[in-house]
């Protein structure tokens, strides 16, 4: 009988002077060095063992020259999605992406026009703003519902949006920042709206791989065909995983004709080689990584119900959103009564921590922080301790 392993998410890394955004930009970002850095979504435990010599074998055969996704990349793919989520994905039907952010861009420029209405929830990803705006496309919001930091989405709203012409919709599923995981009633009702009024949704799925807490995630285009036809589903192992920096990702897209358009947008770019390495890690990746994310899930789930709890305990009249998925927790501070620039430079210069700042996701991001959990218990005690302190001195 083989042993399973045990993965060390308490093992501190120090990352600094490796490039990192989140470790080594504090400087130009936050204006000083002096903060514990809890922002950028990526984490800060170690790639898995399988993944990295995955990378290791690969790089020692000493050319690195054009490559090609052989089939079997694609069945790899496919298989995890049957695997983890339920989900019957043909490999034919898979695309590639370096990014799902450059997808979110490749498919805005790939199905609509400039001056097309296309809708996002904030607050969101702020990427999402970007990716319409820097485009020429309308930007249309449809603001999710806050109550008492539980959201849900304005659907009467967002059919209004639909009826006045919107073609398209950039769904986050799950919600980044907020942490929700969309249920099926919600799920059925969206797509239910987007058939009556043909839109597209570009639904990136990046974080469905990290539900916590016995959540299961509901790939949108999993409900029916029909809703299939429409929706192109972006996913990756950036996240789940730690490989953002090798830049791959997968988009299924069950249409044909879809998925035609969108391999001419990416080729026009000539962008649809990708990384080699990222190909490597993808594979190992969504072939055996199973129990490491089992590990790491657990250890996620540790890490939110102890900040959840001592927030609690400690700050009553702060709110976190209930962290069903994703590793960034959303924490409401309006009790502070601060203004924007107040709580941005309290957060920095008080307690001492980088975190991204609510209004960065658009509306109803007023008030409020995010904060990167996917870090040793050690370094989460201690940003939890500076943010509380922070608190209390302010008050005295
Ligand atoms: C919802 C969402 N989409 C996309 C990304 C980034 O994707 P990529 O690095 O593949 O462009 C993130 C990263 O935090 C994210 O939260």
């Amino acid at each position: 009988m083989g042993t399973i392993m045990q993965y060390d998410f308490d093992k501190i890394i120090d990352r600094r002077g490796t490039d990192s955004v989140k470790h080594d930009l504090l400087h130009p970002v936050f204006g000083t060095e002096n903060v514990l850095p809890m922002w950028v979504a990526d984490m800060d435990f170690e790639v898995p063992d399988f993944i990295c010599s995955a990378i290791r074998k690969r790089a020692d055969h000493p050319v690195y020259g054009y490559t090609f996704r052989p089939r079997r990349f694609y069945e790899i793919i496919a298989d995890w999605m049957g695997r983890r989520h339920q989900w019957d994905v043909d490999p034919d039907r898979i695309s590639f992406s370096p990014g799902i952010v450059p997808a979110l861009n490749l498919s805005v420029l790939a199905f609509t026009k400039p001056g097309d209405r296309i809708v996002i929830q904030p607050p969101v990803y702020f990427p999402f703003f970007s990716a319409i705006r820097d485009h020429d496309r309308e930007l249309v919001t449809n603001n999710l519902v806050n109550s008492g930091g539980t959201y849900s989405m304005n659907l009467n709203h967002l059919e209004d949006l639909f009826r006045e012409g919107a073609r398209m919709m950039l769904f986050c599923h799950p919600h980044n920042p907020v942490g929700k995981v969309w249920q099926r009633h919600e799920l059925e009702k969206l797509a239910e709206l987007c058939i009556r009024y043909d839109v597209l949704v570009i639904s990136d799925e990046i974080h469905s791989d990290l539900l916590l807490f016995g959540n299961s995630h509901i790939p949108f285009a999993s409900l029916d065909e029909a809703i299939a036809a429409r929706t192109i589903t972006c996913i990756a192992p950036s996240k789940t995983f730690n490989l953002a920096g090798l830049h791959s990702s997968a988009l299924i897209i069950p249409e044909p004709s879809l998925k035609v358009r969108y391999e001419q947008m990416l080729d026009r770019m000539h962008i649809g080689g990708g990384n080699l390495f990222g190909m490597v890690a993808m594979e190992a990746a969504y072939t055996f990584g199973e129990e490491w994310l089992t590990q790491l899930i657990h250890y996620l789930e540790k890490n939110a119900l102890y900040l959840v709890d001592i927030l609690g305990k400690e700050l009553p009249d702060l709110i976190v959103s209930p962290i069903e998925a994703t590793y960034l927790a959303w924490l409401d501070l309006s009790f502070l009564n601060m203004d924007d620039e107040g709580l941005k430079k309290f957060i920095i210069e008080k307690a001492r921590l980088g975190l991204n700042d609510g209004p960065m996701f658009g509306p109803g991001g007023e008030g409020h922080q995010r904060i990167n959990i996917a870090v040793p218990r050690k370094i989460l005690e201690e940003a939890a301790s500076r943010l509380v302190r922070a608190v209390k001195d302010s008050y005295i």
